[in-house]
């Protein structure tokens, strides 16, 4: 599997608050990564690093989805962003919701306007077209007319992820996207998710490169492990003396372990996997559980060294 995104060696801090330590992480093309941490711990503050809008302090972000690497610092269409509080349109259609960021990034201003009112109409049929698609791919078919204050939380939030997708990022970032929804609700949507990861598994048994690279920072360990094939532990409770720092540093990466498969029609057999949630429990969540992150800090070490790529 080819790296479509590096975290090196990435630190950040507000001011005196030392928020993340040398955070290193490899995600692979059509990985489905669950991230997971202490409340406060620096989730969102290394997901706005990696959205571009908060670069790091110190280390960086790349992206290798195309041939040349390159180092994030500002936010682009190559990464899309859910947060748990949608912010959709309330005037526009589910469908043209979806539509909207494609218009924006196809066309100008000036192919807007009445002299190329031709083009310009045909390209938004195509917009459309492709938001009718997605938002099927969504569940959400009979919805495309319905505007946002006409649907459920749930069904917002499926338009929001449509938006993101529709947009082919190379990966999606989704921030505790279903935090705000009832058990059931949330349920479903854990099922849009592994509906994507099967398309992937489809993908690359066709021989295709799997479309849908996505991390998903959720508190909820089971929805981490049901959801991904990749569970990442972010934590401030580690053995951070051992790497001779005088200090309490901020957090780091401490636990990455694959998950199980899933499909969307598979029992939701949290038993399964009662084993890996207590190992999460233990090793990212427990404040007197102080473990060695050493591989991880000697990865980032390296990484610093410009030896990642
Ligand atoms: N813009 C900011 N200015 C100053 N401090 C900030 C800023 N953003 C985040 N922080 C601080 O950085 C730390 C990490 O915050 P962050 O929101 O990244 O944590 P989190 O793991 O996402 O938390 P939660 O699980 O509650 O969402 C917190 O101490 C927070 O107060
Ligand atoms: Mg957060």
């Amino acid at each position: 599997m080819s790296s479509i995104l590096k975290v090196n060696a990435l630190s950040h801090w507000f001011g005196s608050n030392r928020v993340l330590f040398n955070v290193n992480m490899d995600i692979k093309r059509g990985q489905i990564v669950a991230l997971v941490g202490p409340s406060g711990c620096g989730k969102s503050t290394l997901l706005r690093a990696i959205v571009g809008t908060h670069p790091p302090c110190s280390g960086n972000v790349t992206m290798l989805d195309k041939e040349q690497p390159r180092i994030i610092d500002t936010p682009g269409r190559d990464r899309g962003i859910v947060y748990q509080r949608y912010s959709l349109f309330p005037h526009l259609t589910a469908q043209e919701n979806v539509a909207y960021g494609l218009m924006v990034d196809q066309t100008t201003i000036a192919s807007r306007h009445l002299f190329k009112r031709r083009e310009w109409s045909a390209l938004r049929k195509q917009h459309m077209a492709e938001a009718a698609d997605m938002l099927e791919r969504m569940k959400l078919g009979t919805a495309l007319k319905k505007y946002p204050p006409e649907l459920s939380g749930g069904m917002c939030q499926r338009v929001a992820i449509a938006q993101a997708l529709v947009m082919k990022p190379a990966i999606m970032l989704l921030d505790e996207p279903f935090g705000a929804l009832d058990e059931a609700t949330r349920e479903e949507l854990q099922r849009i998710l592994l509906g994507l990861y099967a398309q992937n598994m489809d993908a690359t048994r066709e021989g295709r490169e799997p479309p849908y690279t996505i991390m998903i920072v959720t508190h909820e360990i089971n929805e981490a492990i049901f959801v991904s094939d990749r569970v990442l532990g972010l934590s401030q409770y580690w053995n951070w003396k051992e790497a001779g720092e005088p200090c309490a540093p901020g957090a780091t990466i401490v636990y990455d372990q694959p998950a199980p498969i899933f499909s969307p029609d598979d029992e939701r057999d949290f038993f399964s996997f009662r084993g890996q949630k207590n190992d999460i429990l233990h090793a990212v969540f427990d404040p007197s559980f102080c473990q060695s992150a050493k591989e991880y800090i000697q990865l980032a070490n390296q990484a610093q060294g410009g030896a990642t790529h």
